[in-house]
């Protein structure tokens, strides 16, 4: 980490699609700890920085740098439809999370326990030789919560995981992803809808409509992050 624990840092990004500009001149950085929400209309572009962030989209200018330690995981937008007789197994979907990272280290035979692991630790251990067509919505979005988490990321990125939760499993979904923050460190950027959820389960939010619009941190007491650059009292 640099002095200042920034973990990710965008200057002057632009994305196009084709003759389409989704991004223009986006400037941010995020701290290391840090829970990030992104907002704004539907085609603002929150998904097309998200794949960016990644590396998945070619970019047209500028550059996004994450800090050579960090590791990313990312969980998709949803499907609407996902085919219900889809022949792969729980166990397998989550192995996917580790393919292309250097397997997050594992040498051969540790991946399965590395699997488990993660199914245990999200209390779904049970669910590993279960069709992923098979589960409900709540343990869908558990099982990609997982791969998300397989490679043991420092940064999470999540683009909508909530919207199609009802509102019992998406406070279970929020608490989760607050003990990854707190007892982790776990760096968030959380994509959603839902402006409320991202007032009570972000430290900052970023509107995006083609650009940064606004870049809002919001004001918490509880949350000691901010106050390491105060001096005085
Ligand atoms: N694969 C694609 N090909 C062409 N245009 C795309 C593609 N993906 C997204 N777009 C366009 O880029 C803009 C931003 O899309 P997106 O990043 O998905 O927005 P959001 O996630 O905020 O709804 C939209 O106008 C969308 O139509
Ligand atoms: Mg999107």
């Amino acid at each position: 980490m640099d002095e200042d624990g920034v973990l990710l840092r965008v200057e002057g990004l632009e994305v196009r699609y084709g003759r389409e500009t989704a991004l223009r001149d986006v400037d941010f950085s995020v701290r290391a700890g840090e829970r990030v929400g992104l907002a704004g209309p539907n085609g603002g572009g929150k998904t097309t920085l998200l794949k960016a962030i990644l590396g998945l989209l070619p970019v047209a200018s500028g550059v996004v740098r994450i800090h050579p330690g960090a590791r990313v995981g990312y969980l998709p937008q949803q499907a609407s439809h996902s085919d219900p007789l889809f022949p792969a197994r729980v166990r397998e979907i989550v192995a996917t999370g580790l393919l292309g990272k250097g397997r997050a280290g594992l040498r051969n035979g540790d991946e399965s326990r590395r699997v488990q692991q993660e199914l245990e630790r999200l209390g779904i251990a049970r669910l590993a030789g279960a069709r992923i067509g098979a589960l409900s919505g709540g343990q869908h979005q558990r099982v990609l919560l997982a791969r998300a988490l397989v490679g043991r990321p420092s940064l999470l990125l999540l683009d909508e995981p909530t919207s199609a939760l009802d509102p019992t499993t998406r406070e279970t979904f929020y608490e989760t992803l607050r003990c990854l923050n707190r007892e982790e460190g776990m760096t968030l950027m959380l994509v959603s809808h839902d402006e409320e959820a991202l007032r009570r389960h972000t430290d900052r939010i970023l509107w995006l409509d083609r650009t940064l619009c606004r870049d809002d941190v919001l004001e918490r007491s509880d949350v000691p992050i901010h106050a390491e650059g105060v001096t005085g009292p």
